[in-house]
């Protein structure tokens, strides 16, 4: 084999004269009047190839087809000025094909991997020939260095990188599990670990004090663009720390990777609590990439004159201006309209056209003489209802608004943290409440009496990275005592026998000296993905599922055959 002496991205003016080798696959070929172009293709660069139809080798160009594998040995040599080419990095060269050795053949591959052109479909199934296109190359590639960057700078900080089991026990975070039976205890399962979360903490009571680890999770829960059934958290936690010890290191951290790989210093990144997040944007995560925050009127002396938008005791008024009406068609208002209704909401709008208020609320505020200082094209939308309707509608249509308004500048990067999440939300369909992070949170210990007959007020010491709009990770300082983590329980109507089995062992090793401790975990995937500027998921994952879940390149999931099963100890279904 003529073994490559220079990778493709080597390939430049200071070898003009000398011989090389190349090997990589025939990304496309031209034949002008008889002499053929090549361009070669590896994962540093591309190149071109000139066949001469004077030169022996030129007899075997004419088997090649696009990605062939090949080995081309040639001398590198100036482009005639006209043909030079400033968007290829070697545009400068090309190499003057002396001998050609074929080292695969290919099929004509069923998906351009060139370009992204053709179904999702087949470039799933082919996933390993849509991975050969620049675009994929490149996301991963910039995901290895930032895994990288991001390992040197926790080791930097002490914190030791420790894998922890992937057969384990169902652990909390709240999705479905996927389950993996046991062959030798048949019966019995196994959890895949929706997150490390129990087996970090107990790393904190065995005293390693800076645990991190780039890590595997797996959720078998709904799947949409910004969720994966296998994904990656950078997870960790830390001892004697609180919520201001976690935040300087992950800050730190995405600090460096924004300035070292996108070029922008993200600044002092704000804290803001989750009620003001919910009063003013209508979203735990708020995108501030632009303004557009909700008004509230349900204090205002014209309240009460409102008609039918007029908050009963209790329930909030609430607004937000849209600075250019145009784009707003009756259809776009009728289904906001909808949409309000069906979250038991009461809506209006109103919009100053010449001078004059005109729309579905227009006289309301005539008659209660409101000057809502609104300028020609500008318009509000207001509705009236339970607070937290009201804010999560308002924060749809904020979204909904700035999309169509093209408010977002896609260059720029606007990174928050939401704290103090309410610690419970209630579950409808269990008639119960639920951590709203994980039950191993630690609660404002002085809301726990405080709000003891509306558990729902209860805040707890837990924290969101919001990116962009995006939940990019989350965290909380933890319960260390066994005492207020059983209150805790008892909150959230786990009975002394369920906790026993679910997380027993957890909650004996509390007994033996548990240090204060808090922690974090990154969406890796979507930190990528974000950096970016990509708003799928599957574009930074090598090998990704569908929304349904699937990997259409393996055709998994899939059926096995009835002896496995049998050595499961499961009954397939034919014999049921
Ligand atoms: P949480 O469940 O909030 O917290 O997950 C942390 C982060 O992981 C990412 N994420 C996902 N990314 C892709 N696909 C998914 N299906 C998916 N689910 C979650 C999100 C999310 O913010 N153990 C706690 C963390 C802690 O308390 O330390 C945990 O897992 O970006």
């Amino acid at each position: 084999m003529l073994k490559r002496t220079q990778r493709l991205n080597e390939i430049d003016d200071s070898l003009i004269g000398k011989t090389v080798i190349i090997n990589g696959w025939v990304d496309r070929m031209r034949n002008l009047g008889g002499i053929v172009f090549l361009w070669i293709r590896d994962r540093y660069g591309l190149v071109q190839v000139v066949f001469d139809p004077q030169k022996p080798v030129y007899e075997y160009v004419k088997n090649l087809s696009n990605e062939y594998v090949v080995a081309v040995k040639g001398i590198v040599r100036e482009r005639p000025k006209e043909a030079k080419n400033p968007n290829l990095e070697s545009g400068n060269v090309e190499i003057l094909a002396e001998e050609l050795e074929i080292l695969a053949e290919s099929k004509t591959p069923p998906i351009y991997t060139n370009r992204e052109e053709g179904n999702e479909e087949a470039r799933l199934k082919y996933r390993y020939l849509d991975l050969r296109r620049s675009a994929l190359q490149h996301n991963l590639i910039f995901r290895h260095r930032v895994a990288h960057l991001t390992r040197e700078y926790m080791n930097s900080k002490d914190f030791l990188e420790i894998e922890t089991p992937y057969l384990t026990k169902s652990t909390p975070e709240g999705a479905r599990d996927f389950l993996v039976p046991s062959r030798l205890k048949k019966g019995s399962f196994y959890a895949l670990p929706q997150s490390p979360q129990i087996f970090k903490q107990l790393l904190m009571i065995s005293g390693f004090d800076r645990y991190y680890q780039i890590v595997r999770c797996f959720r078998d829960e709904d799947l949409r663009a910004d969720r994966q059934p296998e994904f990656t958290q950078l997870d960790l936690e830390m001892s004697f720390a609180d919520q201001s010890d976690v935040l300087e290191i992950v800050n730190g951290l995405v600090k460096k990777l924004y300035e070292k790989f996108i070029g922008i210093d993200l600044g002092e990144i704000p804290i803001m609590s989750y009620s003001e997040a919910m009063e003013k944007f209508g979203s735990d995560k708020p995108d501030l990439r632009f303004e557009m925050e909700l008004q509230d009127l349900t204090n205002e002396t014209f309240a009460h004159e409102m008609k039918f938008l007029t908050p009963s005791k209790g329930e909030a008024l609430k607004s937000i201006r849209i600075l250019r009406s145009e784009t707003f068609s009756r259809k776009v208002l009728d289904s906001y309209a909808n949409s309000a209704k069906s979250e038991g909401l009461r809506f209006g709008w109103v919009k100053n056209s010449n001078g004059d208020l005109s729309g579905s609320i227009a006289k309301i505020f005539k008659s209660a003489g409101v000057n809502l200082d609104l300028k020609n094209g500008e318009m509000m939308i207001t509705c009236a209802g339970k607070r937290s309707s009201v804010n999560k509608f308002l924060g749809s249509v904020r979204l909904d608004a700035a999309k169509r308004l093209n408010l977002v500048d896609e260059s720029s990067v606007k990174a928050l943290w939401v704290v103090d999440f309410p610690m419970f939300e209630w579950n409808e369909e269990e008639k119960r409440y639920q951590a709203q992070h994980h039950p191993f949170t630690m609660p404002y210990v002085e809301d726990l009496d405080k709000y003891s007959s509306d558990p729902s007020k209860m805040r707890a010491h837990s924290y969101d990275l919001v990116i962009n709009g995006w939940e990019m990770g989350s965290g909380s300082v933890r319960i260390h005592t066994k005492k207020l983590q059983e209150k805790i329980f008892k909150l959230i109507g786990i009975s002394e026998k369920e906790a026993k089995a679910r997380f027993g062992f957890f909650l004996e090793a509390f007994e033996y000296g548990a240090p204060p401790h808090a922690g974090f975990a990154m969406g890796f995937d979507r930190l990528i993905a974000t950096m970016l500027g990509l708003s799928s998921l599957r574009d930074v994952i090598a090998f990704p599922k569908t929304t349904s879940g699937t990997d259409l390149m393996s055709d998994t999931p899939s059926k096995v055959s009835e002896t496995q099963l049998e050595e499961l100890g499961i009954k397939s279904e034919v014999d049921e």
